[in-house]
């Protein structure tokens, strides 16, 4: 195990989301003993925690994202001792569990809002954001939900509106009451009791909103209401700091622990300020769901990504999740996986935690499903211009056999009707797949600690659509080339020749004990070589 205070930073992250990860119960809905089961895969990928998508109570609008009760596992999870099983047998293979919390909102059903929209008087009425119409009627302020129309939802019985950023099943919670801060800091130290070691936090950056609800100013260009706004008073505000702050001196009462907040919306600098030693270890970084199968673009997303962090504070990088299109669907070509290979190659050797999604490492691909498929409510909503989420949250794909193994009755989504080719046991036979370059990288990882923890250069004077760059700490050195075209590349990466121990190619596989100065990379070729002087 890597040591305590470091592990989030040399360690590999990989996010499941439950509901299709492996279903134990036969109701085609993935669960915690399913998880359980496949620890051996995954503690065999050399991966180090764990980020579950939420498996707390939940009716499920926004599948599991709207939380009915923060302290219970939902039962068709499980429950909270598969859950305490879960923690323990991940822990005896060296991986940590991070939940997801889910904070900026609950779920309408969730006792406190019950009890906050019961009536104006209620205790509870100030633990959401209740405002009243405008003085001639109409919503407080000109707010948009992110998922579509207004963010305020108006209640007959108690003729206010409450504000909800997502779904009106979501209700925001309001961070400015300190009971309620109480409450919620509560959550984190009642699943740190059970021995979970960090927190990826929802959308934290709208946690706090403008104290006098002013209107969000207009932007010219944008789809949607909501992208035609700046949000400037419902996201990012200045009193967010103490509340991260108070996260923070939570998570230090519980060494090695740690919070990655899923930054809204925000750029770099943005993102960055929100790290440091009292505040949260980490941001994410999404730009990479956004670059164009180009070298420039993703090397340059790493330097201004490294420059808002400095050199004290840790990037992490991320292909997937569960929000938006798989990687395999937006950068493979038919069923050739060789640039997912590259894609991993970048992936695992930049300076940086790697965030993976299940499925990536067999490249798993987008599923194009029917209207009458789609579960996601925002797809509902906007078919035919945006299908939604479904398409990359669909069933892992384990075997050849029935439903790719995933579950013994019909899964809850379609499963890829490419599974009888793609999936974990074919994978695992062929050398040359995408799913056993992985693990030769994620390998090499943990035996090289240049890889993990090692300070970033990139290397100049490569030929056109190859980024390079070289890691170092202490006596351990690598190099990584990438090539991002599908022709041949010399790259010139020293004066001199270098022994280098091991070289890892995606096209070629392992050499040892090799003599270069420079490399001939083949089109669409990931290349690491790794020294110790
Ligand atoms: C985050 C989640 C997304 C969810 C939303 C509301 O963006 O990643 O899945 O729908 O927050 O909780």
């Amino acid at each position: 195990m890597i040591s305590e205070s470091r592990w989030w930073k040399e360690g590999v992250i990989y996010q499941i989301y439950p509901r299709s990860f492996k279903d134990t119960t036969g109701d085609g809905i993935g669960d915690l003993n399913g998880i359980v089961q496949k620890l051996d895969y995954l503690a065999d990928l050399c991966v180090d925690a764990i980020w579950l998508s939420p498996v707390y109570t939940s009716p499920d609008v926004d599948f599991g994202y709207d939380v009915s009760s923060y302290r219970d596992i939902d039962p068709k999870f499980g429950t909270m001792k598969d859950f305490r099983k879960l923690v323990n047998e991940a822990g005896k293979r060296g991986i940590r569990i991070v939940m997801d919390l889910v904070l900026n909102h609950s779920s309408d059903q969730h006792a406190w809002f019950r009890e906050s929209r019961s009536s104006r008087d209620n205790p509870k009425r100030d633990y959401y954001i209740w405002k009243d119409a405008k003085r001639r009627g109409g919503p407080p302020n000109n707010w948009q939900s992110v998922f579509g129309g207004s963010a305020w939802e108006w209640d007959d019985s108690t003729k206010q509106y409450y504000l909800h950023m997502f779904y009106k099943e979501q209700p925001d919670l309001n961070w400015r009451n300190p009971d309620v801060r109480q409450d919620l800091l509560d959550i984190f130290k009642f699943w740190l009791d059970i021995g979970v070691s960090g927190f990826r936090l929802d959308v934290f950056n709208l946690y706090i909103k403008d104290k006098k609800f002013r209107d969000n100013p207009a932007k010219l260009l944008g789809l949607r209401p909501f992208e035609r706004q700046i949000h400037k008073y419902d996201c990012d505000r200045p009193e967010l700091m103490g509340v991260l702050e108070d996260i923070r001196k939570v998570l230090d009462a519980y060494p090695g622990t740690y919070a990655v907040g899923e930054t809204f919306l925000s750029d770099h600098e943005k993102s960055a300020s929100y790290c440091g030693d009292r505040l949260l270890q980490q941001t994410f970084n999404f730009d990479f769901l956004e670059c164009a199968w180009n070298s420039g673009c993703f090397a340059s997303e790493v330097e201004e990504w490294e420059q808002a962090l400095g050199e004290e504070k840790w990037p992490n990088y991320v292909l997937n999740n569960h929000d938006v299109e798989r990687a395999a669907s937006r950068y493979g070509i038919g069923e050739d996986d060789e640039r997912l290979k590259v894609a991993a190659g970048l992936l695992l050797t930049l300076r940086g935690t790697p965030f993976l999604y299940y499925g990536e490492e067999i490249g798993m691909r987008e599923v194009s499903l029917k209207r009458n498929q789609i579960k996601d409510p925002v797809g509902r909503r906007y078919w035919p211009f945006y299908k939604g989420r479904d398409g990359c949250r669909t069933p892992m794909q384990w075997t050849t056999k029935q439903n790719a193994g995933f579950s013994d009755s019909d899964p809850w989504l379609p499963i890829h009707p490419d599974y009888a080719d793609r999936n974990v046991e074919t994978q695992t036979e062929k050398p040359q797949s995408l799913l056993n370059f992985y693990r030769q990288v994620l390998a090499l990882r943990r035996e090289v600690p240049a890889l993990s923890c090692g300070e970033m250069k990139f290397i100049g004077d490569l030929p056109g659509g190859v980024m390079g760059y070289e890691r170092a700490c202490e006596n351990s050195r690598a190099v990584v080339l990438l090539n991002f075209r599908k022709t041949e590349a010399e790259c010139r990466i020293s004066d001199e020749k270098k022994m280098y121990l091991k070289t890892l190619s995606s096209k070629d596989g392992l050499y040892v004990k090799q003599n270069l100065s420079s490399v001939l990379l083949k089109g669409d070729e990931a290349i690491v070589l790794t020294t110790t002087e």
